[in-house]
């Protein structure tokens, strides 16, 4: 810290303007602006700053001449991230001077007075976005990077649209209302975060993973269009689009068909789209689950490239070239012929690795089998300049469902390969926003760990009304009434219509494998509440993080938080998770087996 600086009171000053709003129509007028000193240059005595708060920055300008010395002398202390109020008047910049690269850059303000409200230690990064500074050193001083101009736009552009996602919300009837964050477990595939009741030895809350059984309660109520921002915790490994904490825009409506919901989130979604300056147009392709394994590999596929087609039939079937009654996969990537031989290699080696042969010499397979290379020329519509090649499996199957590793593995590899190849095609453009909405997952996945079925979406979810029978004998092939709405790869939110029945609700428990006496343990105020006239229902929940971090062109959730955790769960600003006095411990009943 240098020596210390003197510091003037805020007293009764006010600001005329905000550093980002002066023109040349404001010529002549006194100003009073106050924020951040961003930076500080002195030339030949005169010394000019720029004086930045959230709207923007102003030039200001302090003269040496005698009639301006005190104040001159002032400017001279200041440092980078000085907090000042200045006043002056503002004047318009010769034309050689005039900065086009900010708004206010016609004019600057000639001070005459200065107030130095607080000083400021050397910020341990420069505000500024084009500087590389370590993921660490941001979340450390997170309250520092959230002042450079990128964090600012993000958070502002979420304000934003939170905004916006309320006054859709609330022009279309649904009501925010707010559910308890100390509450039961509410099953959506997670860990949950506990809390130890003081009251209650050796009892626990649990937060949230998601307000679901809330929401649905809310239209046993009778709320009709329930809605709320909400956050939801889970305690599950951390990627760049997983936080321990996030936010969701969750909403529930009774009576709905499916189409309704629909017709809720496809103009949500356009506004929210409009709100970031990108302009998206409804109805949204639709696809269901099966549909987008057999075609993608994957249930949330990137639509801005295309699928890869089964070919199998078209070759004659040789189980040296690809394990008969196993699908054989053609992948095109538009515009990225003519790899070179190390990146065939790589794309051989990403396949080897899941299991998969990759044929990667076309040309090759065109002489050896022509015709059937034809065919595969037609179906998949590759031309000359795209990238073609084919993977297979080769011997023994493998896994429970062998077809459906293999086609993930090859929607894996798909990915990869257009990812790696995006220079050549530039498909992958994070300005173009592709939804979708894919429908009818399974009911249920098979757990190969615990060798039981989980409920794909959550245990709410209503089946298929034709697949209701096969609930008990054939639990692989039920359809579930659920549906995600995917962008760009990326899974934004999922939703269901809701088992409105208690006995279609407990039907559903046992598939699980619960015993009535777990189910009642777990979900007896649910099933009571299904007793007493609850309506049909369903709804959706969004993940507005990753919402923002798309339409904000980020890769990481943590670009869009304001204080989010690091990829291994802490928070380096203020060292949690951390030990806690034995004392509050005792209070809780609580003893820790080992310390770190
Ligand atoms: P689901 O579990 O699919 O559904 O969650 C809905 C959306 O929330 C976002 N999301 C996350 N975002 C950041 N970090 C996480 N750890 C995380 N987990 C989920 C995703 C996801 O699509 N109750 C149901 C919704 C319903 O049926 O209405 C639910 O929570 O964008």
């Amino acid at each position: 810290m240098p020596e210390q600086v003197p510091l003037d009171f805020l007293g009764d000053l006010r600001r005329t303007h905000s550093c980002g709003q002066l023109r040349a129509a404001d010529e002549g007028k006194r100003a009073l602006l106050m924020g951040w000193v961003h930076r500080r240059r002195d030339l030949g005595g005169v010394i000019f700053i720029h004086l930045r708060d959230r709207d923007g920055v102003s030039q200001i300008v302090f003269h040496s001449d005698e009639k301006f010395a005190a104040v001159h002398d002032k400017a001279d202390i200041l440092r980078s991230e000085y907090v000042v109020a200045v006043e002056g008047v503002v004047k318009l910049r010769t034309p050689e001077t005039i900065n086009a690269a900010i708004p206010t850059g016609e004019v600057e303000v000639v001070a005459d007075k200065i107030w130095i409200l607080n000083e400021s230690r050397t910020p341990p990064f420069p505000m500024e976005d084009n500087v590389d500074v370590s993921e660490d050193a941001r979340l450390k001083y997170r309250y520092m990077d959230l002042r450079r101009p990128r964090m600012q736009k993000n958070i502002m552009l979420r304000a934003k649209l939170s905004l916006a996602i309320r006054e859709v919300l609330d022009s279309l009837g649904f009501l925010e209302i707010e559910t308890p964050f100390l509450t039961k477990s509410t099953p959506e595939g997670a860990r949950d975060f506990l809390v130890p009741s003081r009251m209650y030895p050796g009892e626990f809350y649990a937060l949230p993973q998601s307000p679901q059984i809330f929401k649905q309660l809310l239209m046993v109520s009778g709320f009709e269009r329930y809605f709320q921002i909400v956050r939801c915790f889970r305690d599950e490994d951390l990627r760049a689009d997983r936080q321990y904490e996030f936010t969701q825009i969750d909403l529930e409506m009774s009576f709905p068909q499916q189409e309704t919901i629909f017709s809720v989130i496809e103009p949500l979604l356009e506004r929210v789209c409009a709100e970031a300056g990108f302009e998206v147009k409804a109805p949204f392709p639709r696809m269901t689950h099966a549909q987008a394994m057999r075609s993608y590999g994957i249930d949330k596929p990137d639509m801005r490239i295309p699928p890869f087609y089964c070919v199998e039939d078209l070759f004659p079937e040789d189980p040296n070239f690809a394990t008969p009654g196993l699908p054989l996969v053609a992948i095109v990537i538009p515009n990225s012929g003519a790899p070179t031989r190390k990146e065939r290699d790589e794309l051989k080696a990403f396949g080897q690795e899941r299991g998969l042969r990759v044929f990667d010499d076309a040309k090759r397979l065109e002489r050896d089998a022509p015709e059937p290379m034809a065919k595969v020329r037609e179906r998949t519509g590759a031309g000359e300049n795209d990238l073609l090649f084919l993977c297979g499996w080769v011997g023994e199957p493998n896994g429970r469902r062998p077809e459906e590793t293999l086609l993930q593995a090859a929607g894996q590899l798909r990915l990869f390969a257009a990812q790696k190849f995006n220079d050549r095609h530039q498909l992958l453009d994070p300005k173009v926003f592709k939804f979708l909405w894919v429908l009818d997952f399974p009911m249920f996945e098979w757990n190969e760990e615990d060798e039981r079925w989980v409920a794909a979406h959550h245990p709410f979810t209503s089946v298929h009304d034709e697949d209701i029978d096969k609930l008990t004998t054939d639990p692989a092939r039920c359809r579930a009434k659920s549906y995600d709405i995917v962008l760009n790869g990326t899974e934004l939110g999922s939703g269901s219509i809701r088992i409105h029945r208690r006995d279609v609700q407990s039907a559903v428990f046992n598939s699980l494998g619960l015993s009535p006496e777990e189910a009642q343990t777990k979900f007896g105020f649910l099933l009571e509440a299904l007793e007493f006239g609850a309506p049909p229902h369903g709804g959706i929940a969004l993940g507005l993080d990753r919402l923002v971090m798309i339409l904000a062109g980020e890769k990481s959730l943590r670009d869009v938080i304001p204080f989010p955790k690091t990829a291994k769960g802490t928070d380096l600003m203020c060292d949690a998770p951390s030990a806690v006095p034995d004392k509050n411990l005792r209070e809780l009943h609580v003893q820790v087996r080992t310390k770190k």
